[in-house]
Parts: structure tokens; C-alpha cells; sequence
């Protein structure tokens, strides 16, 4: 499917993206941990967590939509799981595949996951090395441990881990295989990555106690089933805000959004920049804080963004390279590397289709350099089936001259189906979807 968008006249209006992504899987899972019937309101039914679910049920467990972006799990514990009949597929969901080998690696059975071309490619390499630390067996291809991988699971022990990177796909995936080791497993973060499976053990009663970049869970919790809204996405939001910013005469309202400091990198990068943005109605949803966030119009100056900054707003980074485009100066993103090892090169993939757009970009080895502001121009541009690219190409042709054409946007449902519809209700006129 292709995008085609064309420059839009102002923006208004209140919208609420869809549930967020690394929230819904953790609950899927958790909830299949759990002991009892659990119920997920706000699930994201996106194609990256369909494919957690499904695995889930391939895995033995009884997950049932019972409604609109509604889950219900029925959980018994670790001594429920089944070994699959098949590979299981995990499309193009990173979370999902790293998180369920967590997860398998403490059941005794041998559970192979695959995924698509993209996911094909990532380094599994970062998840076997705990996972064999702590007595599972994963094998995949080459030196990165690319998919399919095996994990033959068993009696582990628990482990402190200090991984190389500020993942937390990485430090959910040894929690998870934590659950069902013997001692304490113990993770220690170079950098704050997000938080949501801490969050969501401890609310569930797992014993757990986060102290700073410390993580430790003690051996022998049993997970409690219960209810569980899911917040809004904020890497959802960011486009609408995005847009908001960007668009003359605009006024973007996004509610109900997550507001974790572990994800407000972005917000808080923009406010360096000067962007209009204000939050409101701040309460908790299931133990995250959430709330709305307006956006106007905004002159942007130029920024420096690294360090402890960039996992705190990883998914938001592309974007962020849009904003840049406008923004008055010389913007360095730096210590970003983990960009190449998503869905597509990030890196790679924005100072492409920027310089396509006739922005002033450099590509480095851990960042982008970007100076603005450049009046953008429409061009056709490849998703590379990264979802965040494509949606980051629909915000530049908002403010592009002519038509801009994004190629393989059927990927936006990845995470963040119903995009271009709340697009519509902001007013977006000039985007349309082609064959
Ligand atoms: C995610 C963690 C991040 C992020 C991804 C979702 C999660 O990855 O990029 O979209 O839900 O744990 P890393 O932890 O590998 O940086």
C-alpha cells in the first residue's frame, strides 16, 4: 500500500492514540504467567502484538479477544505451557521474540521462533547470552544469533546481569526467565530503558526491588491475575504532536497519553527545542502515569541530544530527525547506534529519505547531524518496512511542497493501526491511501 500526502492547512482537534505497544505485550505475557483470569482493556491490536498473542496460544495458553481492544487470559502458571506443534512466527514484533524467549527459556521444552525479513536480521546474540548464562540453550544463525532461534529451555539459576546496551527488551527477557530460576536474578542497566515490566511484577506481587539502575527479583513470586488498562502510546502520540508542532495554525490535543519517564525523552528533547507543549488532566492508569498533552504551532530552535537522553526516547528518534529539518540551527543526535539493529537502519534510513526531502543531513556512525530550517520537498520514498519510518515520512510531507509518496506504508500497522484516520480527525485533508 502507498501513502500519498500532499502539504495540509491547520490542525485542531483531540485525539487518543491506541494502546501502547510495549505495555500490551507485557500484559499478554505477564497475564499468561499469571495465576487466574486476567483481563487487558486498551490492548493494542497491532500487528506486532497479534503475533505475542497468537505465540501465546500456540504456547498452550487461552487468550481470547472479548471485544474491542480487549483481551482475556487465562493464566496457570509456568507448569501450563505446552510445547508447540510448530515454529512459532513472531512477524516483525523484536519484543515479542525476545521477551517469549525469556519466558520459554525456564520451561523444559524446545521452542523455535522465526519472524519476518526484517526480523530475520536482528541480532538475537544480546537475549542467548544471559539466557545461556543463566543454563538455557539458544541457538540461531551466525555470530548475531540471527532467527529462527531455538531455545531449548530448563532449570535455571539466576544470574546479575550487566548488559552492554540500555535494552529493555533485554532486561525484560532475563526478568522473565528470572521468574522461574532458582536465587535471585539480578540486572543492572548502563542507562534507564524502560520500565513497564518492572512496573507491571510488581503490581501483580512478584517480589521485586528496582533500586536506581539495580533491578532484583527475588526467586518464587506467583503472579496475580487481575484487570489492566492500557494506556495510550506515546510513540504513537509523538506523530500527532509531531504534527501539531509542524502544521501552520495548529492545535493538537493528545489524551490519555503514557507519561513514564522512561518514555518522555521525546517531550522533554522538544521542550530543549522550544515547542509549544503543555501537559494536563496528569492521573495513573494501572500504575502508569498518563495525561494529555497540547501542541501548537512552534517556532523550533536546534539541540544536542545523547547520553542518558537517547533510550528514553529510542522510538521517537526518527521523528525527532523530521523535527530537526525545521528547526533553526544544528541539531547533533549522538550515542543512537542502537538505531541500526531496529526494524530498518534508522540511522541510514531517515538521512536517506531526508536528503531526498532536500534536507541538510549526515549520517554518523551513532547519530545524525541536521541543520535547519529547509523547506522540505515531496518526493517517493521506501518504508523499508519500518513502521516509525513511515509514519516519520507522512509528518514531512505534511509540511513538504508537492507530493511526497511513501511507499510500503502498509507497515504502520505494525504499531499504530488507524493512523491515518486519526490523522482525518485532526483535519488532515491531503493524505490518502493508494494501491
Ligand atoms: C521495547 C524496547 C525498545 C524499543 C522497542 C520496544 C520494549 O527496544 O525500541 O520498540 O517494549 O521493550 P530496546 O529495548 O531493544 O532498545
Amino acid at each position: 500500500m502507498k501513502l500519498s500526502v500532499r502539504s495540509q492547512g491547520p490542525l485542531s482537534g483531540t485525539v487518543r492514540p491506541p494502546g501502547d505497544k510495549s505495555i500490551s505485550h507485557r500484559a499478554a505475557i505477564l497475564s499468561a504467567v499469571a495465576e487466574g483470569v486476567s483481563r487487558i482493556e486498551g490492548f493494542l491490536e497491532c500487528d506486532d502484538c497479534l503475533s505475542t498473542a497468537e505465540a501465546l496460544q500456540d504456547l498452550g495458553v487461552n487468550v481470547e479477544p472479548i471485544g474491542v481492544n480487549t483481551l482475556e487470559v487465562r493464566g496457570a502458571g509456568f507448569g501450563a505451557f505446552r510445547e508447540p506443534k510448530s515454529t512459532i512466527d513472531m512477524g516483525n514484533s523484536g519484543t515479542g521474540m525476545r521477551l517469549l524467549m525469556g519466558l520459554v527459556a525456564g520451561i523444559p521444552m524446545e521452542v523455535t521462533f522465526t519472524g519476518d525479513e526484517s526480523l530475520s536480521r536482528r541480532p538475537m546474540d544480546r537475549i542467548a547470552e544471559p539466557l545461556e548464562m543463566m543454563g538455557a540453550s539458544v541457538e540461531g544463525r551466525g555470530e548475531r544469533v540471527t532467527p529462527p532461534v531455538t531455545v531449548s529451555g530448563g532449570d535455571l539459576k539466576g544470574i546479575t546481569y550487566h548488559p552492554p546496551m540500555a535494552s529493555a527488551q533485554v532486561k525484560s527477557a532475563v526478568l522473565l526467565a528470572g521468574l522461574s530460576a532458582e536465587g535471585e536474578t539480578r540486572v543492572v542497566e548502563p542507562a534507564a530503558s524502560r520500565d513497564h515490566t518492572e512496573r507491571m511484577l510488581k503490581a501483580m506481587g512478584a517480589d521485586i526491588e528496582v533500586d536506581d539502575l539495580e533491578i532484583t527479583l527475588h526467586p518464587g513470586s506467583k503472579l496475580r491475575a487481575g484487570s489492566l488498562g492500557v494506556p495510550a502510546d506515546i510513540s504513537s502520540g509523538a506523530f500527532l504532536l509531531a504534527a501539531g508542532l509542524l502544521v501552520d495554525d495548529s492545535e493538537v490535543f493528545v489524551r490519555e497519553v503514557l507519561l513514564n519517564p522512561t518514555r518522555t525523552g521525546f517531550l522533554e528533547a522538544l521542550e530543549q527545542m522550544e515547542a509549544k507543549l503543555e501537559v494536563s488532566a496528569r492521573k495513573e492508569v494501572s500504575g502508569e502515569p498518563v495525561g494529555t498533552i497540547r501542541a501548537v504551532t512552534s517556532d523550533l530552535r536546534a539541540g544536542e541530544f545523547g547520553g542518558e537522553l537517547i533510550p528514553r526516547m529510542i522510538d521517537e528518534i526518527p521523528l525527532l530527525a523530521v523535527l530537526a529539518t525545521q528547526a533553526e540551527g544544528t541539531t547533533l543526535i549522538r550515542d543512537a547506534g542502537e538505531l541500526r539493529v531496529k526494524e530498518t537502519d534508522r540511522l541510514r534510513a531517515m538521512a536517506r529519505l531526508l536528503s531526498a526531502m532536500g534536507a541538510d543531513v549526515t549520517e554518523h556512525d551513532d547519530g545524525l547531524k541536521i541543520t535547519g530550517p529547509t523547506k522540505l520537498r515531496g518526493a517517493v520514498v521506501d518504508a523499508e518496512r519500518d513502521h516509525r519510518v513511515a509514519m516519520s515520512a507522512v509528518i514531512a510531507g505534511f509540511i513538504a511542497t508537492g507530493e511526497t509518496v511513501i511507499e510500503g506504508a502498509e507497515c504502520i500497522d505494525t504499531s499504530f493501526p488507524g493512523f491515518v484516520q486519526k490523522l482525518q480527525e485532526l483535519g488532515a485533508e491531503h493524505i490518502k491511501e493508494e494501491e
